[in-house]
């Protein structure tokens, strides 16, 4: 179980995250909405300690990830794996050495980069590689896929890290739709099959509601939705969005029953 008691950033005069507090137990999809600027990232940043918190408190399983220095920051960094929109891919290495590099940070990356992975860690890369749909792909160069490969691609090596969340920062925002399908497809199984909690920022209300256990919406750094998709009504999402009922019906979010 992760929690989030009071989370606070702020960037000067701007609180970009302000006082959010919500449990996610393990395993669970948890989609994050709102519109720009909502703190979003800001937040996915903070639980992965890539940003540091103004005020509140991170808990995992009795660990105050806040208080981390050091060694064991380093450890729930890696515990902790980042999606972000543009993949992050090395263009020029093959797909296999990419999911490898998900390692690193278990082994020195000098040995690493000398090709020295364990053939127990090339055939893990492989075997993620087989159950992503890519396994014909391992040796081509990351930069010749497509752009919901190359996720793909990026959820694997996310996952040779061996982490417990993965924090996935608008992962579909510049993917057409049916490679949004496969990479969310792709998140889920994750939950589903291995156990990870993902937490999931997203534009995209309509993937947000078929492939999320539950929503948390932000508007101004602060939770104003937090609940099933199916209790997320139009009337909350023109709160949330400030859209009117029209724009919503023609963007088709509208529900059935509204
Ligand atoms: N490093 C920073 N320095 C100063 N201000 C920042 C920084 N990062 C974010 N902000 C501000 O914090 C607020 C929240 O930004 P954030 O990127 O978390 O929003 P978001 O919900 O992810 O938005 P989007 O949907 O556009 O990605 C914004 O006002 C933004 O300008
Ligand atoms: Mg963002």
């Amino acid at each position: 179980m992760l929690t989030l008691t009071g989370l606070t950033c702020r960037f000067g005069a701007v609180t970009a995250v302000d006082g959010v507090t919500f449990s996610v137990p393990t395993g669970q999809v948890l989609g994050i909405i709102g519109p720009s600027g909502a703190g979003k990232s800001t937040l996915l940043r903070m639980i992965n300690r890539l940003q540091a918190p103004s005020a509140g408190r991170i808990d995992c399983d009795g660990l105050d990830v806040t208080a981390l220095r050091g060694r064991a920051l380093r450890r729930w960094r890696g515990e902790a794996a980042m999606i972000f929109q543009n993949f992050n891919l090395i263009p020029r290495l093959d797909v296999v050495t990419n999911v490898l590099v998900g390692r690193l940070g278990h082994l020195g990356a000098l040995r690493g980069l000398a090709g020295l992975f364990s053939a127990a860690e090339r055939a893990m890369a492989l075997g993620l590689l087989d159950r992503y749909g890519l396994a014909d792909r391992a040796l081509e160069r990351a930069g010749l896929l497509s752009g919901g490969e190359q996720q793909r691609v990026a959820i694997c090596r996310a996952l040779m890290q061996s982490p417990r969340f993965v924090l996935a920062d608008e992962p579909v925002a510049s993917l057409d739709p049916r490679n949004s399908r496969m990479v969310m497809d792709a998140l889920a199984a994750i939950a589903r099959e291995a156990g990870l909690t993902v937490l999931v920022n997203l534009h995209d209300l309509a993937l947000a509601r078929a492939y999320c256990d539950r929503l948390v919406a932000l508007a101004a750094g602060r939770v104003v939705f937090d609940g099933a998709p199916a209790a997320l009504s139009a009337a909350r999402i023109v709160e949330i969005y400030g859209m009117d009922e029209i724009a919503l019906a023609e963007a088709g979010l509208a529900p059935a029953h509204a």
